[in-house]
């Protein structure tokens, strides 16, 4: 996710803007720029890195003591992070400068109408084309209110843009859908910005923007309009008593749980552009240039390698691709059987394990094609694939992966109902029930999530003092077991393991006693008999158990967790969060150092 701000105010605002994208620097980024306006002249600089590449130019390009401003640090979505590709974006006569967050679906016809009016273009992202949609705008207008509502009526896709213009000088413009956007209100200078970190050392009066509204600040004034109508909007200014860092994390605790909570979020940003709603169907431009694989070998470690274990159920059920999910440490030293003209996809949030990425050498050496399935736009993985999918689910800075693991399963989905209806092999019902309740899970899990966070509390206290944790789970629910049992461990420090639930009888039962509690996949499926069954032996040796279930099923265990029932594999998107809010509460609750845990680090780049 991108850090913008806007400043207008009595300050210079280069220095400004720039401290604030400093306060902003959690939210991942791999580019920055800053526009301001001086004497009819847009001043722009921009680099591509971190910050410091930003004030390396800075310092030697001297600017202005301009008031007004933009500033912007971009997580790259669209577009490898070079310069050219860094916002601020220019329109194509340098009139306007403006920065953007977030993902504009239909900039593609957009750029296509501009191009054929004589637009010419520098970079290939999409906030360029919004940028220049605006000048565009600025021909029929009056002003520059009227020209960016007039532009983000033509929109599709979401946003969070700053605008300044050389025809309006001291004046900023911003608005907002589905990308966070705040206006803070100081005394001879005015703030928006995509966080509240932004601006907090100057003022803690906020404003805060919802969809569909365009805010115009200048020094002294501040106005919020309907973009569609320009109809006056009345706001209410809130006073923040958080420190930074509080803001940072939007008033959450840890990052963990921020990022428990944006699962919704992620899920839909997965699926944008993914799913052409007039006609309820995949569209997978990534993978479109190259056939269904023969075989696919998954290649991953830790969390992306349970969601890897999980795709390969729905990859085999739906486009009847035979897969093999492998351990990244384990293939790349066991000189593996790998058939020339395969197709290997490398799983990784980071896009920069080390053990996945020899993988990845390992199997182009034999001969395999490779899809990237990560997290961060040109990571290592990324560049080293043939083809690349990235997951949209914005920069994970807890070390405990979460809302990324979703965002691979969604991405892993998408792929198992674009290849079975691309070799035919997909029955009808399957694929339109899928595509069509898939979008409807980020608002049933952002319904559900509050009540699950306050069950987690209550079991997280009654089992804090466990030593030991079995996880147990079949079919879909198994890869989610050795996820729940990784959640818990990694932060908690209690040892838990993941297993089949069909496994126990196989030798672990023999643990079962009252000090060793089971947490136990029994939702509602095909399989749940089975479950069902597995959980009676484990009662039967005096084991106690949570049960992860769904309401009306007849389950008889010390503790039942009813979680709201969708259709099929879609309860993974339900199930998924409980594990992680169980883990959560109780390291929480153990006083652990939940975001950063002992030993641990975000990104495993050595072996
Ligand atoms: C997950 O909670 C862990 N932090 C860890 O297992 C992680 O999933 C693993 O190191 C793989 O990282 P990657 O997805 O960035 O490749």
């Amino acid at each position: 996710m991108c850090g913008i701000i806007g400043y207008a105010g009595h300050r210079p605002a280069v220095p400004l803007i720039v401290e604030g994208l400093r306060r902003l620097e959690y939210r991942g980024y791999d580019s920055a720029g800053v526009a301001t306006v001086q004497n009819k002249e847009i001043e722009l600089v921009r680099a591509a890195g971190k910050l410091a590449a930003l004030d390396e130019k800075l310092a030697r390009k001297n600017v202005t003591n301009s008031t007004f401003g933009v500033g912007h640090t971009r997580w790259a979505t669209h577009g490898v992070p070079v310069e050219r590709n860094a916002h601020p974006h220019l329109d194509h006569e340098k009139n306007i400068a403006m920065i953007h967050n977030g993902i504009i679906e239909n900039y593609q016809e957009i750029k296509t109408e501009l191009l054929a009016k004589g637009y010419e273009f520098r970079s290939d992202t999409d906030s360029e084309v919004l940028c220049n949609l605006i000048a565009e705008g600025r021909k029929h207008n009056p002003n520059m209110l009227e020209s960016i509502s007039w532009a983000l009526n033509q929109v599709e896709g979401a946003y969070a843009i700053a605008v300044v213009s050389i025809d309006e000088p001291g004046t900023v413009y911003a608005a907002r859908v589905a990308s966070p956007m705040v206006m803070g209100v100081g005394t001879g200078e005015n703030f928006v910005a995509s966080d509240i970190p932004a601006f907090l050392p100057y003022t803690r009066e906020v404003v805060f923007i919802e969809d569909g509204e365009l805010v115009k600040i200048t020094s002294s004034s501040w106005e919020v309009f309907n973009v569609e109508t320009l109809e006056p909007v009345e706001k209410e200014i809130k006073t923040i008593n958080w420190d930074v860092q509080a803001a940072q994390k939007g008033g959450y605790k840890h990052f963990m749980i921020k990022e428990i909570f944006e699962q919704p979020k992620v899920i839909s940003d997965c699926l944008a552009g993914r799913v052409d709603q007039a006609k309820n169907e995949i569209v997978l431009p990534e993978v479109e240039g190259m056939e269904p694989p023969e075989r696919l070998h998954i290649i991953a470690c830790g969390t992306s390698y349970h969601a890897g274990l999980w795709g390969k159920y729905l990859i085999e059920q739906w486009a009847k691709i035979p897969v093999e999910v492998e351990i990244a440490s384990e293939f790349r030293y066991r000189d593996p059987l790998l058939a020339k003209g395969g197709v290997a996809l490398a799983i990784s949030q980071s896009g920069e394990t080390a053990d996945t990425l020899a993988g990845i050498k390992l199997a182009k050496e034999k001969g395999l094609s490779i899809i990237g399935l990560c997290n961060v736009v040109g990571s290592s993985v990324a560049r080293e694939s043939d083809y690349v999918m990235y997951t949209q689910a914005g920069p994970e800075i807890s070390v405990a992966s979460t809302k990324a693991m979703c965002s691979q399963l969604t991405a892993l989905m998408l792929l198992a109902l674009y290849w079975g209806k691309r070799k035919g092999v997909i029955d009808a019902t399957t694929y339109s029930r899928a595509a069509q309740d898939m979008r409807s899970i980020p608002s049933i899990l952002e319904t559900a999530l509050p009540a699950m966070r306050s069950r987690a509390q209550e079991l997280s206290r009654e089992y804090s003092e466990a030593n030991s944790f079995f996880f147990l789970g079949r079919g879909l629910y198994f890869p989610l077991a050795l996820e729940g049992a990784l959640k818990l461990k990694e932060i908690s420090y209690i040892h838990a393991e993941g297993y089949a639930s069909g496994e126990m009888k196989h030798g672990p039962i023999a643990l079962i006693d009252p000090k060793f509690p089971t947490f136990a996949m029994a939702l509602n499926d095909e399989l749940f008999p089975k479950v069902k069954s597995n959980l009676v032996e484990v009662q039967a040796r005096g084991g106690e158990i949570i049960a992860l279930t769904n309401p009306g099923v007849d389950l008889d265990v010390e503790h039942r967790w009813s979680l709201p029932e969708v259709w099929g594999p879609l309860n993974t998107f339900i199930a998924l969060p409980a594990l992680q809010l169980f883990a959560y509460e109780t390291a929480d609750y153990l006083g652990k150092d939940v975001d950063q845990p002992r030993n641990l680090a975000k990104s495993v780049t050595v072996e």
